[in-house]
């Protein structure tokens, strides 16, 4: 008798298992409208982290590096490619049959030393700027040639007031650095699409400057096929009607949209902060960590809501958007546990610390089966 019932459980089990196992993954019913996405660490595409590819082989069809395809990982001495992790990861997903997208090209941050000075120390002069500039590209993009989808090409050269970044880039190059990098990445692969990636884009004035830079590269017939919003999202910023305006802005720009790096910062934060600046950087205080042991049931309902009020406009805006990218998958991945402020428990994704999908998951994709 009691080996009967000890069968009879691991028969439900192995029934629950099944069904969880044939449940549909996100990429199964949102992928009808456009890529669903998610970036990866260099230990997942490594499979050091094992528990990482089922849950993208099961939810996902585009992948993202987080890291290992920027400058400073690609080419940490002048001329000295690494191509290690950046290689593992086309792996990863030529062999699961999901689409890589190239992250990123020309960016002020993440760029080692060398790239901005020469060999006196001294800041680099324009001709060489843009020398080391276009052989990074046809370098890196020849490479995956065939094999990236499509790059960022300029990462984040608006600030969120819509002037030019004062970047190295900008302050030796000029604005022009954009129209050279994108015309370099073309002649690279020109079947690869292009796009611009940038952060805090639902701000009126960023959105602006931007929509002005892919007019001015359309007239001049440079290639751009997709604005990237990144989407660094708060529970109460951006207002939801400032972000959907941007994507119908971007759209009527003749580009499609790009959600490109997803994630909900559920926790507070100083007054100072704002948008996704990777040099932002506060004293750790317990109260910016109210979660540590759990997200509280009114945060948690808060939180889902957000991820549906955010899936609500891509499924009303499917039409203009080509990606919604997830910028990582579990929790415990998140940059957002260190950003702007170190060593904090952040609940930014939609999959918990055990890789575990969170309730809203199911909800995402109820959303997208009633379309
Ligand atoms: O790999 C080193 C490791 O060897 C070292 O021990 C450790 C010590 O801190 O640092 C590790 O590098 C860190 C790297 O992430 C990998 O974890 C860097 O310090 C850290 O700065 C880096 O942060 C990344 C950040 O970009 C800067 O590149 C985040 O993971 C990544 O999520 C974030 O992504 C950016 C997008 O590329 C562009 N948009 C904004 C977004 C969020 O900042």
């Amino acid at each position: 008798m009691r080996t009967n019932y000890k069968l009879f459980i691991i028969a439900l089990l192995g029934l629950g298992l099944h069904v969880q196992a044939q449940e549909v993954g996100l990429k199964d019913v949102l992928g009808r409208y456009f890529l669903v996405g998610t970036s990866l660490n260099q230990w997942q595409s490594s499979l050091r982290d094992f528990q990482a590819a089922p849950v993208v082989e099961h939810h996902f069809n585009a992948v993202v590096a987080e890291n290992v395809m920027k400058v400073d990982a690609l080419q940490p001495a002048s001329g000295d490619f690494d191509f290690h992790h950046a290689d593992e990861i086309a792996d990863f997903c030529k062999q699961r049959q999901l689409t890589l997208i190239g992250h990123c090209l020309v960016w002020h941050s993440q760029v080692p030393a060398w790239f901005f000075v020469d060999k006196q120390g001294q800041t680099v002069g324009r001709e060489e700027l843009i020398a080391r500039i276009k052989n990074h590209i046809a370098t890196v993009v020849g490479r995956y040639r065939g094999r990236v989808r499509g790059w960022d090409v300029v990462n984040e050269a608006f600030l969120d007031d819509g002037r030019m970044r004062p970047s190295p880039l900008y302050n030796i190059i000029g604005e022009d650095f954009i129209e050279i990098a994108f015309r370099a990445a073309h002649e690279a692969d020109p079947d690869a699409e292009l796009y611009y990636n940038d952060y805090s884009m639902a701000l009126p004035q960023k959105r602006a400057a931007v929509c002005r830079m892919v007019r001015r590269l359309k007239e001049k017939g440079v290639r751009i096929d997709a604005v990237g919003m990144q989407s660094h999202v708060g529970l109460d910023y951006p207002s939801l009607a400032d972000y959907e305006a941007s994507i119908d802005s971007f759209a009527a720009c003749g580009v499609k949209v790009m959600i490109t790096e997803l994630d909900i910062n559920v926790l507070p934060n100083p007054m100072e902060f704002g948008g996704a600046g990777v040099e932002q950087d506060f004293a750790y205080q317990q109260r910016w960590n109210p979660y540590a042991d759990g997200l509280p049931q009114e945060k948690a309902m808060e939180l889902e809501q957000r991820w549906l009020d955010l899936f609500d406009i891509y499924r009303r805006h499917a039409a203009q958007i080509s990606r919604v990218n997830l910028w990582g998958i579990a929790d415990h991945n998140s940059w957002l546990n260190n950003w702007p402020i170190h060593g904090r428990t952040n609940y930014p994704l939609l999959f918990d610390r055990q890789y575990k999908e969170k309730p809203v998951v199911r909800k995402i994709i109820s959303l997208f089966e009633c379309f």
